[in-house]
């Protein structure tokens, strides 16, 4: 895979490894599984023939269930599997029994295998949990990959405000689990900075301060009496440990996503940056909204992002552009998306919400509403609004709004004047129709009617409502706007470097 081009995969993370990934092939995997541990841990246990627990199953719908699928799963993994790894899902299944636990035990072990084929000899796996299942993944992952191959259990904790809680403590902490796939996997020692109350414990020594007004501590080395800067220190920092106190994303950073389990970017840089090396290739293949691939590409490896759904796909493309100003096909392919106006439409048929995210990807519109580890979407905010492009065209720096919405049925006049409607109501600058089937002369008449954005910088008007048919798109066609002002400063910029270090 030396001339590995970077990849994101719309589909199934079993299917394309089995169709894509080669053997030996990726040097770092970290994956996230959805597990919605929010919910009642017991109903993971409930034998799913019990009536009593049906809505809460429900719940459960888009993620687990014991069904044909797990079933089928479970009796490959029992005939095809390497011995111990048979037994010990043998086992898992007449002790746990058929519920949703027992059904996300087989999709990993399964996927599990399968990543271990994919890595290289000296590459490395992490896999995020939380307590809801760590303790029987631990044990997957010790059949799989073996246990000498184990390396370390990170804690990452997330301190925060702590709400009281009325029969236990409250949860803080993720699992992170670290595994090797041989003896010959690289590590990179990796240094994170000293806290300044955590030094000076440690330390134990009396704080002086210079004729300049630095202060340091004195030490005793060959030389004579020296000094050691506190400030220095501090940043030459101490080797990371396996508990990882990293703020988790709050409502206002602005790496957020709008991804209910987007994980910081911080935690997937220190994990690339201990197990792999500039120009080596990182999967993820639950890959979200992207944080791995984002992480990644910052620090020069290349990358595979994997998902299921859409939305994040469509994520993924808008916060490669958003960071890096990258564009698919063009600096990185997409596989496993439409290519032509039948397999949009067989798109649409399948399941509207997926092809409501593919098509806002086309003009990297962000979506808006929508859940992950759930194929449902909905209106953002109930404004009947499915995506959204910021621009800034004059020097105020004030954002404007292209307000997008998509339809893959029957579209009609009414519709132009809905969007016109929330576009006015919304004060955005332009709305953008996109519809599978082609537009009325109606629809058009109405959008016409709507008049124009005009931008005073660029002297310039833009119909303010526009229409755009999937073919259009398909050919080219893109939303007629302002172009974007460089100059100003939009989003953080990706090329700082990070401020914890390899030793
Ligand atoms: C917990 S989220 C990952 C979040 C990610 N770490 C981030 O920072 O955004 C899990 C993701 O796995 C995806 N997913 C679930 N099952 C999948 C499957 N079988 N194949 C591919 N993706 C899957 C979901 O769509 C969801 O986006």
């Amino acid at each position: 895979m030396s001339d590995w081009k970077n990849t994101l995969y719309y589909g199934e993370n079993l299917a394309v490894m089995r169709e894509y990934l080669p053997n030996e092939s990726v040097d770092l995997i970290y994956l996230d599984p959805p597990f919605n541990s929010n919910r009642n841990y017991n109903v993971l246990f409930r034998e799913e023939s019990g009536e009593d627990s049906q809505a809460q199953i429900t719940a459960f719908e888009d993620t687990w269930q014991w069904d044909d699928a797990a079933r089928e799963t479970y009796y490959e993994l029992i005939k095809n599997s390497p011995e111990n790894v048979s037994r010990m899902i043998g086992a898992f299944h007449d002790f746990i029994g058929r519920n949703q636990m027992m059904a996300y035990m087989v999709m990993m072990t399964i996927r599990l295998i399968a990543l271990r084929r994919i890595l290289k000899s000296t590459g490395s796996l992490y896999l995020h949990c939380d307590p809801t299942a760590s303790h029987y993944l631990k044990i997957v992952l010790d059949t799989i990959f073996g246990k000498e191959n184990f390396r370390n259990e990170i804690i990452w904790y997330y301190s925060g405000w702590v709400k009281k809680m009325k029969d236990r403590f409250a949860s803080k902490h993720d699992i992170i689990f670290f595994y090797a796939k041989s003896a010959k996997s690289h590590f990179n020692s990796y240094a994170v900075k000293w806290e300044r109350d955590e030094y000076l414990k440690i330390q134990k020594q009396k704080i002086y301060i210079d004729e300049d007004g630095r202060e340091y501590i004195p030490t005793h080395g060959v030389e004579g009496r020296a000094k050691r800067y506190l400030d220095e220190a501090l940043v030459e920092g101490r080797y990371a440990d396996d508990l990882w106190q990293l703020s988790p994303l709050s409502s206002s950073a602005k790496e957020r996503m709008g991804y209910p389990t987007q994980k910081p970017l911080a935690l997937l840089e220190r994990i690339i940056q201990a197990s792999s090396n500039p120009g080596d290739i990182v999967l993820d293949p639950f890959c979200g909204c992207g944080t791995a691939i984002v992480a990644a590409q910052k620090l020069d490896r290349r990358w595979i992002g994997i998902d299921i759904t859409h939305l994040a796909v469509a994520l993924q493309k808008y916060r490669l552009k958003q960071s890096f100003d990258l564009t698919d096909k063009k600096d990185y392919e997409v596989i496993g998306e439409p290519e032509d106006l039948p397999s949009a439409e067989q798109l649409a048929k399948d399941d509207r919400y997926q092809f409501q995210w593919w098509a806002l990807s086309l003009i990297q519109a962000k979506p808006v509403g929508g859940e992950s580890d759930s194929r449902k979407g909905k209106k953002g905010k109930d404004r009947g609004i499915d995506g959204i492009i910021s621009f800034i065209d004059d020097s105020s720096e004030k954002a404007k709004k292209v307000l997008v919405q998509v339809k893959s049925g029957h579209v009609g006049a009414k519709d132009i004047r809905d969007l016109r409607g929330t576009v006015e109501r919304e004060n955005a600058a332009i709305g953008v129709f996109i519809t599978l089937n082609p537009p009325s002369k109606d629809m058009k008449q109405e959008a016409g009617d709507a008049g124009y954005y005009e931008s005073e910088y660029f002297n310039k008007k833009y119909p303010k409502i526009q229409i755009l048919t999937i073919d259009e798109l398909f050919s080219g066609a893109a939303v007629n706007m302002p172009s974007e002002l460089t100059t100003f400063k939009k989003i953080p910029s990706m090329n700082n470097h990070s401020q914890e270090k390899i030793c």
